[in-house]
């Protein structure tokens, strides 16, 4: 995926999800950052949605994880927002979530970050004009995998 790239709006947030889920494998972590609304939980419903999950996408501001199962592959949507300290994480079973699964990371900084990670697909949010852009980094993983 090349960067940056432009979201004018919530379809184009719908087409990033979808060509996110098509690419992703368990063990991956997408990590959304960006300040409060910028769109990292919408990119997040767009990535469920895409993936088979028909129901409802709760903000995981207070649960911290939901884990949806059932589809293509698993998929642990965190919110760290609440973390005080990355140590928290690992309290919170967050291995165990992950086994399997794709972790969908909101607020990832805060649980140390996974940037180091060759699964990890950092997108970085920010508002722009009437929508939003994002500056997309691919972990090594991702590299091989389609455009
Ligand atoms: N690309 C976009 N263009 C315009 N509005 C957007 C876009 N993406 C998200 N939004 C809107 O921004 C608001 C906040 O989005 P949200 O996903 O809750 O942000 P965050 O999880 O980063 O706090 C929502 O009202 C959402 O509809
Ligand atoms: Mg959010």
């Amino acid at each position: 995926m090349s960067e940056p790239l432009d979201l004018p709006d919530l379809a184009a947030m719908d087409a990033l999800g979808k060509r996110i889920a098509e690419r992703m494998r368990a063990g991956d972590v997408i990590a959304l950052s960006g300040p409060l609304g910028t769109g990292k939980t919408t990119l997040a419903r767009a990535i469920l949605r895409a993936s088979g999950h028909a129901g409802e996408v709760p903000s995981p501001s207070y649960t911290l994880v939901e884990l949806y199962e059932g589809l293509r592959v698993p998929i642990a949507h965190a919110d760290f927002y609440r973390l005080d300290d990355p140590a928290e994480a690992e309290e919170l079973g967050l291995d165990d979530y992950r086994e399997g699964a794709v972790l969908i990371a909101e607020w990832p900084e805060r649980a140390g970050g996974f940037a180091h990670e060759p699964g990890c697909l950092s997108i970085a949010l920010s508002k722009y004009e009437d929508g939003r852009k994002a500056i997309v980094e691919c972990g090594a993983d991702w590299l091989g995998r389609a455009p």
